[in-house]
């Protein structure tokens, strides 16, 4: 191993807040078990929002963001992962609260890490990463709340974005009927090639037109929030459900209590941070199977060096990336 490597670090100190590329040493990275030569990260919205200078996620700085990790294990006490291996994480204290992605190398518990699975590529891992991860458990939920394909359509929300396209690719590789709203007037071709049979504007969907309204979705997935999952609650038919992962259309839920007491609508929470250990691992081997997405590394995935994280990280929240941007380390 070198005895610097590269890094993207957040500085918030007397100075005034910084982000760029430095070197690091290894005593520079936290304690824990595991120490991965990170390959490919990747930028999420939460990305996005720790590189702000009033980060809302971010606990403490020096930071090194990057919310997901896929890498080789170059030093390793957890006997689960020798020297060599391939690994990948997401979630849990990573890129806000411990040195996350963002960095040649990176140091965490052997608990946060899961093997590669079968039939993914580091390189692919982190194409999905934890916006794929999270469009993959919001489909999981929603299978168990009874979904299946046939029961008609399925609206993926904020469908452009990270966890909307791959949550579209994923839903038409598995075979159900999926609309997809956009604000992005001139992505429409690829959200078709992705497989929505049917696309809305972001307008159409971005309120309630009462309490409840007609009956039009068989379910749902919502990285949007705000108004728009007040108009998921008040269209989804009788007995579907909503799974709602995010809030890029805002934190309020503006609802009644009505779709549920009258339509028997579920409406499920979506967290892939904390995400027990057991669904996580289950989880990875689907996004290697039945979830892998179609077209994830083709027309979704764009890539980038640290350099060009601050630019991603100022498109994400400005809600003007298109699919998942790698970063390659
Ligand atoms: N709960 C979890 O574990 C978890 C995991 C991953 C992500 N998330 C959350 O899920 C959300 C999406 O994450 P992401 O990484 O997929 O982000 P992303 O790539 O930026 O996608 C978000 C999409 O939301 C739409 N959008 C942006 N601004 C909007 C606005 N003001 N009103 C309505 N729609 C808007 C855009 O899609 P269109 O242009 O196509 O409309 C955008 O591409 C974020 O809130 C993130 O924090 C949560």
């Amino acid at each position: 191993m070198t005895e610097t490597f590269d890094a993207f670090v957040l500085r918030n100190d007397d100075a005034g807040f910084r982000a760029g590329v430095e070197q690091l040493g290894f005593d520079d990275l936290p304690a824990g078990d595991v120490t991965v030569r990170v390959r490919y990260s990747s930028v999420n919205y939460k990305d996005g929002l720790a590189c702000l200078p009033e980060s809302p996620v971010v606990t403490a700085y020096p930071m090194v963001p990057g919310i997901d990790i896929a890498g080789t294990v170059a030093e390793s006490s957890d006997p689960r992962f020798e020297v060599g291996k391939e690994v990948v994480a997401i979630g849990r204290g990573l890129g806000t609260a411990h040195f996350g992605g963002y960095a040649e190398y990176a140091r965490l518990p052997g608990d946060w890490l899961e093997p590669l699975p079968p039939n993914l590529s580091l390189r692919e891992a982190m194409a999905l990463g934890t916006a794929g991860f999270t469009a993959a458990l919001a489909i999981q939920r929603l299978e168990e709340n009874g979904l299946e394909p046939g029961d008609g359509p399925v609206l993926v929300t904020g469908a452009t974005g990270g966890v909307g396209s791959t949550a579209v690719n994923m839903l038409s590789g598995l075979g159900y009927e999926v609309a997809a709203s956009t604000g992005k007037v001139d992505e429409h071709e690829f959200l078709r090639e992705l497989g929505a049979a049917q696309i809305l504007g972001r307008e159409d969907v971005s309120a309630p037109g009462g309490p409840i309204d007609a009956e039009l979705w068989a379910g749902a997935i919502d990285p949007v929030g705000g108004g728009t999952l007040g108009y998921l609650l008040s269209t989804t038919r009788y007995g579907g459900s909503v799974a709602n992962c995010g809030l890029t259309g805002g934190s309020e839920l503006s609802t009644t209590v009505l779709p549920f007491i009258l339509r028997g609508v579920n409406l499920l929470g979506i967290d892939s941070v904390m995400c027990p250990a057991d669904v996580r691992a289950a989880l990875w081997l689907r996004l290697g199977s039945d979830l892998k997405p179609k077209y994830l590394t083709e027309g979704i995935t764009h890539e980038v060096g640290l350099d060009g994280i601050p630019a991603v990280a100022g498109q994400i929240l400005a809600g003007a990336i298109k699919g998942r941007t790698i970063v390659h380390l």
